[in-house]
Formats: C-alpha cells, structure tokens, sequence
C-alpha cells in the first residue's frame, strides 16, 4: 500500500528500503477508502486478415501517474506504459506488426512461445524508430499465460522496467472445456507485477548504485498493471489470477494477508495436472503462475508479497550484505473487495490437464551451465561441441560482470549447437551467492531435480524459466521439436535483467537433424 511513509521517502529521493520498514508492516485490515482501481490491460483478440489474426502493436513514449500528483516518462505498447494482453488460440496463425515510435532501437522478444527462432524476437530482431517488424507465427502449444518484452541487447532492463511489457493469454479447447474463472477483467485478472522505484522529480530511478547492478534494480513501490496501491472490486466468489513476475531483479513470496489457502493451477507453460493447495508462492522474475482464491466468505483481504527467507551461505564484505538485504520487503500488492452478494463460480477440477514427463533415459547428453560472476578470464577449453562440457568458472565475486560458463554474451558466437529431435538435459550450476532465473527460448522445459531432489509438485508442469538459488545445481530436460535454423540461434540466460544485460546470457542453434 502507498503509505504516507512511501510518499514522503519519495520526496526526500530516498528510496533505500530498511529493515525496520518491514518490522513496522502489519496484518491490519485495509482501509476500503483508500487505493487506486486496478488497471485492466485492454484485451487484443487480433482482427482476421486472410488465415490470420493480425495484431499492430505501436511502441511509444508516454507520460504516467502512478503516485498522487507525479508524472513519470513511460514506455508503452499502444498506450503510455505496458501494452494490451494479446489473446491467442491454439492452431491459429498471428501476424503482428511492430511500430517503433521510441526515438531508439528496440527488439520484442515472446517469452514462452514456440516458435520459430527467426520469428522470437531476441537481439537479432532489432529494428529501429521508426521501422517496424513483422513476426509471424502459428500456436502450437497449449493454454497458458506468457508474456511479451523488450529483448533489446543491453537495454533489456532499462526498456523492460520504463513499460516494453505485456501479458499474453493462449486459450485451447481443453482449457476452454475446463470450468475455471474465464471471464477477463471480471473473475480472470490479469497481474504483471513490478518493483520499481522513483527519483524526486518523479523518473523513474533506474541503475544509480553498485548494489542495483550487482542485486539487479529494485524498487520500493510495487506497481500491480501499472497500478500502485490497487484495489480490485470482486463479484465472483473464486477468483483466477494470472500472475507474471515482470520485475527486473526481484523474488515475490505471494501470500494473502489472513493466510488463506489458494489454488495453483498453472506455471509458465499452462495447466498443472491438478490444482495444488498452498497458502505460499515464490515467485520469479520471468516466471508465471495462475492460482485461484475463494472469497466467498466476502472478507475483505489483501493479496500481499512476503519476505523471502534467507538462508544463504555468508559472504565476506559488501556482497554478504547484499545478500542479506534481498528480497526482505513485504508489499501489498492488492486489495480485494468482494460485493456483498458474489455470483457463484465453479468449483475447481481435481484433474485439468495431463503431462507427459520426458525421461532422462531419453536424453543424448548432459550439457553443463555454471553461472558465475566476476571478470577474470575463462579459465578453460571447451571440450568440443557436441558435449557440451566447459571448465573454467571464474570464481570471483567482484567485478560486476555476469557470465555463464566463464564467458559473457556474445553474438557472434554460438555457445551451443543441439540437433532438432534430440533431447537433452541441462545441468545449471549456481556457483555465485546471488539468485538467477534460467530461462530458455523457444521451448518448455521440465524440471528433473533440484541438488538431486525431486522438484516440488508446482515444479513438475511445464516451465521456460527456473530459479536457481545460491549454490543449487538443478537439471532440466527438454526436447527440441519443430523448428531449426543453420543460421539464427535462441538465446538462454537469467533473467534478473540487470544480470543478462551484463553478460550472462548465451545462444544455442537447433540445427537440421
Ligand atoms: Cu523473457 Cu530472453 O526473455
Ligand atoms: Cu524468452
Ligand atoms: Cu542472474
């Protein structure tokens, strides 16, 4: 909640959240007078042109007012800050076109989707003000929530965090046969959520110390669809909400203020196999998650983000209180405010969709990724392409820079190359004391084990993004399917922003089998 203490920090220009901010937080009720109506993204369903839906997307700059009386310069889809939520379905052909009024250059990348490298949208899609681009694409995959972004080569923070974000809905004649809250805006809400933080003359302040580069930007003030201190009106007693962590650097902890119970039904690449009971979520950056909330109690409650527990290894010096001080805020992202009388939603089926697990004994070779930081030099050779074996993992903790495998991104380098049919398993090592979400292009994945423990049941669907903690090793596996390319690769990298825009981000080419 935008409290009188966020407004006066914000006019002094300090924003460095303490400790003792947290311990002052409380479970109070909220106050059903104040608070701003949550913000809808408008809902882009494509207009027929020919077999396909066609979708214009204008990037521009714009002005917005999330604090009372402020103006902050915004990036905007169509609009001043985010963009629509594109809804797509299944077996369906899209043609978008891009329009970059930014006054710089730009790439939009589609997180999640499968499709074709040339059409994904990384740093080798960039075009600049006053260019357009013209991705097109068919649906292949199933119902779920995903998003699109700026994916421009060292700006992707800076363009993400300013608004180059939105939300994409992919609907399939299963999810549409299943009795979950569907009705957009209404009892299935849409929530792109953010951290960000304000400078005196109401800019948003962006990458001003050491600790942001390193930690990746934070911010004070959590934005929910652009809207701080929301409110949402509900006349439904379950409520679907599909969350996507669109924060730069930040883990949120979510939770519901009397600690009620929720539903998770989705992680990023659609439908778990059965709804999974929780009253706790960790969410990632990059990383979406769909739960549903009875409210037909008609409490008024508050959809709230909790410190995340740190227990990590200690650290000498500045890094050790870096770590010590993540992730710690508590926020209130959202108050609920059932009607008095709520129109009846369906109960949640037991089975919504089912998962074909890959097996390990399918995958032609383990490939190593260790995630380091620091600027000493690659310490090794690689052992060839084909193994995907690498030494040399740097080690420092200084420095700044972020590099998986001892190398930084390079684009004129192809880190990987795996073979269309193949599948693989991907052992990513976290030998840094900061958390990193692995994230891949182009496919989804699913999680092995996390240090040689089954992953918990949220992690057993399908997923693009995997949060990798201090010292974890954790196993993916995928199998690469549909498309290949000799020339254009798929990127994979962490997606704390600030992390891979300084370098820890690599490129894999499928090549022809
Ligand atoms: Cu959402 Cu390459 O990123
Ligand atoms: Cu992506
Ligand atoms: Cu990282």
């Amino acid at each position: 909640m935008l409290t009188r203490r966020n407004t006066l920090k914000l006019l002094t220009g300090s924003v460095a959240l303490s400790a003792a901010t947290n311990a002052s937080w409380s479970w109070a009720q909220a106050d059903s007078q104040s608070g701003n109506a949550l913000k809808i993204p408008e809902l882009m369903n494509g207009t027929a042109e020919g077999d396909s839906l066609h979708f214009a997307l204008k990037m521009q700059k714009g002005m917005s007012s999330f604090l009372p009386g402020i103006n902050t310069p915004t990036l905007g889809f169509n609009g001043d800050y985010l963009g629509p939520t594109l809804h797509f379905k299944r077996d369906s052909n899209i043609a978008v076109e891009f329009l970059n009024a930014l006054g710089e250059d730009t790439a939009v990348h589609w997180h999640g989707l499968h499709i074709p490298p040339s059409e994904d949208g990384g740093p080798h899609h960039i075009f600049s003000t006053g260019e357009t681009w013209n991705p097109a694409f068919k649906i292949m995959q199933k119902a779920g929530t995903f998003w699109y972004h700026s994916h421009m080569l060292h700006k992707t923070g800076k363009q993400a965090y300013h608004g180059l974000a939105g939300l994409i809905i992919i609907d399939d004649q299963e999810s549409q046969a299943l009795p979950l809250p569907s009705q957009y805006g209404v009892d299935d809400i849409p929530l792109i959520l953010q951290d960000r933080s304000f400078n005196a003359d109401g800019t948003f302040r962006y990458m001003q110390s050491y600790d942001s580069t390193v930690k990746g930007m934070r911010g004070d003030i959590l934005l929910a669809n652009g809207t701080a201190d929301a409110y949402f009106d509900a006349s439904t007693s379950k409520i679907r909400f599909r969350i996507v962590n669109a924060s730069n650097g930040r883990l949120f902890n979510i939770a519901f203020s009397d600690d009620r119970p929720f539903q998770q039904i989705a992680s990023d690449g659609g439908l778990l196999e059965a709804p999974l009971s929780m009253n706790r979520l960790i969410v990632a950056p990059a990383e979406r998650v769909e739960i549903v909330v009875d409210v037909s109690d008609s409490k008024e409650i508050t959809l709230v983000s909790l410190p995340v527990d740190v227990n990590y290894p200690v650290y000498n010096g500045a890094m050790s209180r870096m770590v010590r001080e993540l992730n710690i805020e508590h926020f209130d992202i959202l108050q609920i405010r059932p009607q008095a009388s709520l129109n009846d939603s369906a109960s949640i089926p037991a089975q919504l969709t089912q998962i074909e697990r890959l097996q390990e004994s399918d995958a032609v070779l383990t490939r190593r990724f260790d995630l380091n930081m620091g600027s000493g030099p690659r310490g090794g050779e690689d052992l060839g392409g084909g193994s995907g074996m690498r030494n040399g993992s740097g080690g420092g903790f200084g420095g700044g820079a972020f590099a998986i495998n001892g190398r930084t991104m390079d684009m004129g380098y192809n880190n990987e190359k795996v073979k269309l049919g193949d599948t693989e398993i991907w052992r990513i090592q976290n030998l840094t004391p900061l958390n990193h979400p692995f994230h891949m292009h182009g496919l989804q994945f699913q999680i092995l084990d996390r240090n040689e423990e089954a992953p918990p049941a949220n992690e057993l669907g399908l997923k693009d993004t995997v949060l990798v903690r201090p010292g974890e090793i954790v196993r993916i596996i995928m199998h690469f399917e549909h498309f290949s390319d000799t020339e254009i690769p798929y990127m994979y990298h962490c997606h704390n922003l600030e992390h891979e825009d300084r370098g820890m981000m690599g490129q894999f080419l499928v090549l022809p089998a």
